[in-house]
């Protein structure tokens, strides 16, 4: 057998195969022709090696024909540090710091594709330089439910967001050389009993709202891998569901990538084989807790798929198949010698992820606009909350950081206004986290309260940051939230610190909505989200109004619980019966539940104020009438009429009107920001394909466009609609 030259399989990726070059067809075919070549030449006990772990991050290569190990990391928001070969505890290196990112929810409230490559970019290049071939995120389990512990980890409600915002992502980490790896596919949408629940979930649900993200990833985005999620979807589980990996990931989307398992959730070595698995990470053997020497060989897809295949229960082909495809995201990753170094905590990784932190900040409520702070008045200004000075890349899970820093939002703060008197007080404590628990706070919360209620008495304004954070059941993987009000005491303290001063902001540092009945007694409320490295200076940028906010809602802030689509149908549909879920909100999650039903939300998806305003006016169509190759293109004209300059997010929704099938009042289908200095005006487009009104129909088993009447609505919130424009569609149904 001739002995491949993986040299001269380097050279032809030097020209061809790389993120930032599109092969043509016969350079592909070529490099297929290799790894074919590769596959003759390696027993099946290599292979087999290849398909699952080695160590906690990576699984092995061949040595003896240079193929490399393959090494991964988490995740979203940054790379993680190093983590012992065998166990979850950390290295401890000394140079494995890195810049931490803007969690993804404030990446999604930028509703910019723009920040989302340059944030991708920039923690590829950060993952390149730590050498990991595979960063695991993003993540984009849509938005279900305010319990969810890990809906800071991704982006938001509404499935074209998510979408149009998944895509650069993938593409600024992937041009490094490095596999971004989209996940948990798919309905991880609650951390709750994930390691087993089984959603029960239509077709037109998935189709709509929880596959988009994904397929964008996949067709779009041309993601080199896909993380399964823990949970079961129609009583298998998803890292080898029939179904889901090989009938729809792998032939309807053409997903040639790898498909890895979350860590631990594979459960079946025949299943693994067949149902699409490539890579199990993770699993712990045979009930034991803890790794031993060599158990990685017990794992589904190691000593036991190797004896499916001798015993002739699974054919070598399939194993192959996964060898296949691990090593084609090798020629795309750690094979490429033309990939560049990659770099970390540079000044300009700093600047990405401060621009996104500030531009993901939504402002909520500005009373009399008590923001941005005025400076030119030296001010006296009292600091609440445990959040002013907790670090927030602490915790949360697998999404926890070791960054070079953290700006806390009381440093930021001290930095910008070294001149005026700032005095802190804690108001409130958590208490500590320790081993997946929370031990209860140290502190005596009502001398907490005192001196809190003290600081603020004769300061000029208070700025109380408080919410959640990341200790187990709060914003944290593997629980969710116990209840959706603010926790800790925290509405009586707002309502007690009101009575002594009226003029608080309330920054909520959190990935989730919360009850906000306390709001009234807010004259300002910003959502500060977990922003990482530069948080404090981000905050610190709009309070004095640095930088004009911009951010939008990518959730829907619902006034109680149970106005939630997912709470509304009770326990089957949230939590389930910790064996089945049913999600019987079915397409109406987030907001279109909320409009569909008319019940109003506390804060609607898609909103969001400046310190300035905006008008949109002269709203028109290209055409009034379409059909199914065309494509609508609505124009407005956004005018600064403020006295600031600002940004503003053009959002451009679709309704059916009277559908025969059950719809959602309107769904999101394009928007756009502009930048405007004061009085100037733009010109806005927004474009929406006709192909993407149709509704998935679940006896055709397709997508059904239906003719007729529609309306189209642009606005700058789900719930600010400026002007809804009639056009129809003329087409018969497929
Ligand atoms: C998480 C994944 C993560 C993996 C590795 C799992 O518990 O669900 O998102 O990538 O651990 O840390």
């Amino acid at each position: 057998m001739r002995k491949i030259n993986l040299i001269n399989a380097c050279l032809l990726f030097v020209f061809c195969f790389s993120g930032h070059i599109t092969l043509t067809a016969q350079e592909s075919d070529a490099i297929e022709d290799e790894i074919n070549q590769i596959i003759a030449q390696l027993t099946l006990e290599e292979k087999v090696a290849m398909c699952h772990a080695q160590s906690k991050f990576s699984s092995k290569g061949v040595p003896r024909l240079g193929i490399p190990e393959l090494w991964m990391s988490d995740g979203p928001h940054g790379v993680r540090a190093e983590v012992n070969w065998d166990d979850w505890g950390y290295s401890m290196w000394t140079n494995d710091s890195i810049t931490a990112f803007p969690a993804l929810t404030a990446l999604a409230s930028t509703f910019s594709k723009g920040l989302s490559y340059e944030y991708g970019k920039a923690i590829g290049e950060e993952a390149r330089y730590r050498n990991k071939d595979v960063l695991l995120g993003p993540g984009v389990n849509i938005y279900r439910t305010p319990l969810n512990g890990r809906n800071f980890e991704y982006m938001g409600e509404d499935p074209y967001l998510a979408s149009e915002l998944v895509v650069p992502y993938i593409k600024g980490v992937q041009e490094n050389g490095v596999a971004a790896c989209v996940k948990h596919f798919v309905a991880n949408n609650q951390e709750l009993w994930r390691d087993h629940i089984n959603v029960e979930v239509s077709d037109r649900a998935l189709n709509e709202i929880y596959f988009p993200a994904f397929k964008a990833a996949v067709e779009e985005g041309n993601v080199w891998s896909v993380m399964s999620a823990y949970n079961q979807l129609r009583g298998q589980y998803c890292s080898h569901n029939e179904f889901l990996v090989n009938e729809v990931l792998k032939k309807k989307w053409n997903f040639d990538g790898v498909l890895i398992t979350d860590w631990g959730a594979a459960h079946d070595s025949k299943q693994a084989a067949l149902y699409g698995l490539d890579i199990e990470m993770g699993t712990g053997t045979n009930g034991l807790t803890y790794s031993e020497v060599n158990h990685y060989e017990n794992y589904y897809m190691a000593g036991p798929m190797k004896e499916l295949v001798r015993k002739g229960e699974v054919p070598e082909e399939v194993v192959d198949e996964k060898v296949r495809r691990i090593l084609r995201l090798m020629y795309r990753t750690t094979l490429d010698k033309t990939r560049p170094f990659g770099s970390v905590n540079s000044k300009e990784h700093q600047m990405v992820a401060r621009r996104v932190a500030a531009e993901g900040i939504v402002l909520l409520k500005n009373e009399e606009k008590l923001l941005p702070l005025d400076i030119n008045k030296k001010q006296k200004i009292a600091i609440i909350g445990e959040n002013a000075t907790r670090m927030m890349t602490k915790g949360g899970g697998s999404s926890e950081l070791k960054p070079k820093y953290e700006i806390s939002p009381l440093e930021g703060l001290k930095n910008r206004l070294p001149d005026h008197e700032i005095t802190y007080a804690m108001g409130y404590s958590s208490g500590r986290a320790q081993y997946g628990m929370v031990l209860p706070p140290v502190f005596d919360q009502e001398e907490l309260k005192k001196e809190a209620l003290e600081t603020v008495k004769d300061a000029d304004v208070v700025i109380f940051y408080g919410g959640l954070n990341k200790n187990h059941e709060q914003d944290c993987e593997g629980g969710d939230r116990l209840s959706y009000q603010l926790p800790f005491g925290q509405e009586d303290l707002i309502n007690d610190l009101a009575k002594v001063n009226k003029n608080i902001v309330v920054v909520l540092i959190s990935g989730n909505a919360v009850e906000m009945q306390w709001e009234k007694n807010a004259r300002a409320v910003l959502q500060g989200w977990y922003l990482g490295s530069e948080g404090g200076n981000a905050l610190a940028d709009v309070i004095v109004g640095d930088v004009n906010p911009s951010g939008k809602l990518p959730f829907t802030f619902p006034k109680k619980l149970e106005d939630n689509s997912a709470h509304h149908f009770g326990k089957m549909s949230y939590p389930g019966d910790s064996i089945n879920q049913e999600y019987k909100d079915d397409i109406l999650v987030g907001y279109r539940w909320h409009d569909t039903k008319k019940i109003k939300p506390k804060y609607a998806f898609g909103y969001g104020l400046s310190y300035t305003d905006f008008l949109i006016s002269n709203v028109t169509l290209n055409k009034k009438t379409f059909n199914r190759q065309e494509t609508i293109i609505a124009s407005c004209d956004v005018k600064n009429i403020g006295e600031l300059e600002g940004k503003e997010v053009v959002q451009f929704y679709v309704e059916k009107v009277k559908s025969k099938v059950m719809r959602a009042k309107k769904e999101l289908k394009a928007f756009s920001k502009v930048e405007l200095k004061k009085g100037d005006t733009q010109e806005v487009k927004g474009e929406v394909d006709v192909l993407s009104l149709r509704y998935y129909d679940e006896e055709m088993k397709d997508w059904v466009l239906e003719p007729g009447d529609y309306l189209l609505h642009v606005g700058n919130s789900s719930d600010n609609i400026r002007k809804s424009i009639k056009f129809s569609i003329v087409e018969q149904i497929e």
